[in-house]
């Protein structure tokens, strides 16, 4: 049986930088995402952790896995809700998706294609940041529009699987770490 990482894996610290400074009580989380199953388990971990108002950046280069992530967090939620999965295609060139679940809207945008930071205003985002969950791609191009509370994952390519890299509020981390079946 393939396991994906367990929490005993991580490596965990409270925020200490300068930047982190300015947003209270945020932590760091790193995992170790060996194969695409890995990171389905942290989409399920997200999924069962996220509420209204959160919004999670999703760095990393083309093809880290960010849409995967974003996927496993959005078909987790329906899962949750009791509806079936629906197919979650990359917004790369709609921008943004939304999906309903029995919770709170899940807005998935990839800004990749964004030329200019008016866009995210006709996109809808700016009101979505407080009323949905949202699940940002290519989050450099928000500029200044970018929420100062989000959830940061960082994503890279570590040899044929990936390493997931969370700066998260303390509530986030502690409720993923928490869980009976954690990631
Ligand atoms: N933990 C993992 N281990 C190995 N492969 C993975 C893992 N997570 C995702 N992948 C694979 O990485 C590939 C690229 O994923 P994805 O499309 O999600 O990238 P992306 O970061 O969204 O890229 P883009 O910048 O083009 O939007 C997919 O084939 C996916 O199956
Ligand atoms: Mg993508």
């Amino acid at each position: 049986m393939v396991q994906g990482p367990r929490i005993k894996d991580m490596t965990r610290s409270a925020g200490g930088d300068d930047t982190l400074a300015l947003r209270g009580s945020a932590s760091h989380l790193t995992l170790s995402l060996p194969d695409e199953e890995a990171t389905r388990r942290l989409g399920q971990a997200l999924a069962r952790s996220l509420t209204r108002g959160d919004t999670v950046l999703l760095s990393g280069e083309v093809g880290a896995g960010k849409t995967a992530l974003a996927r496993a967090v959005i078909q987790s939620a329906q899962e949750m809700s009791g509806q079936g999965p629906e197919d979650v295609p990359s917004p790369t060139f709609t921008l943004v998706q939304t999906y309903r679940t029995a919770g709170p809207e899940i807005w998935h945008a990839d800004l990749y294609r964004l030329t200019d930071p008016s866009e995210i205003d006709e996109l809808g985002l700016l009101p979505a940041f407080d009323d949905a969950i949202c699940l940002i791609e290519w989050p450099d191009r928000l500029g200044d529009l970018r929420p100062s509370d989000a959830i940061e994952i960082a994503l890279d390519m570590d040899g044929p699987g990936r390493r997931a890299r969370l700066t998260a509020p303390s509530r986030l981390i502690d409720a993923l770490s928490e869980q009976e079946h954690p990631v």
